[in-house]
């Protein structure tokens, strides 16, 4: 079995579809990719920041939107209001504070927006009217990592050592909670919480990740200092898992009850890499134009070092599968960095000859297998 790509047009096409965290990273591809699809796209996220707004606005900006409201999750009446006034069909759930490091430096508020947030998105569809329902999204670091090199499945249990997996691990003891408490009726909203590995492609600019890190080291002529470099992560192009939020997505608005629960959506078995394995592509890729690397040696907050998914369930259940190769993956990242100085109209173009790229592989039979 593979997603029918092809069917989510006539899902989507017209729908109201409220994403939250729309002017960051994964939120500005979703949109892009939903106003494709046919959907009327509505935002709810803070401002973009330095880091987010020319990847925004490249792909679309406030001008792609039908509703947009800059506010905060970890206020209960935002996402009320939200849903009062542009009374979606279905909910993207993205708003967070997604980065570990900067939860060591704020972990109170990496809580209240990512568990809290999360709260405030669930109980507005428990009093909305006429949602489908949601797709919450996690990380695959919301699992209870004891560092034994064994992939993730959905049914492990939840964790998290810094306060980034913690609070995603708690957004999903809460999301399940109300599932049961509340979501459990045939007329319930349906709600699926997705879990997916390091992301790359591109635009992203937000600080402590491996290539922004040496995109804005290129940029400033600098070495770029790298951290953990064995640690081994499982790497997607943001397309992938946006793809499994999308099909998840569909069946929620078809009404099928079998979406909801937790989803994996990571790299095959086997393809996870290092920092150094990530580096040595991105070398093949630009040459002498990468900059000089130098390993961090001073000791840094905790991370895990190895993290695999177990994508099973989405593979049998979903005919979701990951497309691209590392290779790919690196590649189609800088390329895009690559077209920064042509302006928003070309980084808008390859966007979509990216999009039209993975929509094309995920319906070639050799490589969803
Ligand atoms: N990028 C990755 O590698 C990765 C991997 C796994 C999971 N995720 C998850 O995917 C989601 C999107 O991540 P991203 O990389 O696009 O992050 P990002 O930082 O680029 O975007 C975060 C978005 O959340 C919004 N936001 C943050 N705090 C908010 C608040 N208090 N109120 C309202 N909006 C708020 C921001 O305005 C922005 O729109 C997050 O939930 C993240 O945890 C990301």
């Amino acid at each position: 079995m593979t997603m029918d790509i092809a069917t989510w047009g006539s899902i989507y096409s017209g729908k109201r579809v409220l994403v939250t965290g729309h002017t960051g990273f994964k939120g500005s591809w979703l949109t892009l990719w939903l106003r494709r699809l046919g959907a009327s796209v509505g935002g709810l996220a803070l401002p973009a920041t330095q880091y987010q707004q020319p990847l925004f606005e490249a792909l679309g900006g406030s001008g792609a939107l039908d509703y947009e409201r800059l506010d905060d999750i970890r206020d209960g009446t935002a996402f009320q209001a939200a849903i009062r006034e542009y009374e979606p069909d279905l909910v993207f759930h993205l708003a967070a504070q997604p980065l570990v490091r900067a939860s060591y430096d704020a972990p109170v508020d990496t809580f209240a927006t990512n568990t809290l947030g999360t709260a405030h998105v669930l109980e507005g569809l428990r009093t909305a009217k006429g949602v489908s329902g949601a797709v919450i999204v996690t990380t695959d670091k919301c699992y209870e990592n004891h560092e034994q090199g064994r992939p993730f499945a959905e049914n492990d249990a939840m964790g998290g050592h810094d306060p980034y997996s913690a609070s995603k691990g708690a957004a999903e003891i809460i999301t399940a909670s109300y599932a049961r408490s509340f979501f459990s009726a045939e007329q319930d909203p349906i709600v699926a919480t997705a879990r997916s590995g390091n992301v790359i492609g591109g635009g992203d600019l937000a600080p402590d990740r491996l290539i922004p890190d040496v995109i804005r080291a290129m940029d400033a002529g600098t070495q770029v200092k790298i951290r953990s470099p064995l640690a081994v992560r499982p790497w997607q192009h943001v397309l992938e898992p946006l793809a499994g939020y999308l099909e998840l997505g569909s069946r929620i608005l078809s009404g099928d009850r079998t979406a909801s629960g937790g989803w994996n959506f990571g790299p095959r078995p086997g393809d996870v890499a290092t920092v150094v394995d990530v580096l040595a592509i991105a070398e093949q890729t630009l040459g002498s134009s990468l900059p000089p690397i130098v390993y961090q040696t001073d000791p840094q907050p905790y991370e895990a070092t190895t993290l695999s998914l177990d994508i099973t369930k989405a593979t049998s259940q979903l005919g979701w599968f990951p497309v691209f190769t590392n290779d790919d993956r690196v590649r189609m990242t800088f390329e895009w960095y690559a077209l920064r100085a042509e302006g928003a109209d070309a980084l808008h173009q390859t966007s979509l000859d990216q999009l039209r790229s993975y929509e094309a592989a995920a319906t070639t039979p050799s490589k969803t297998r």
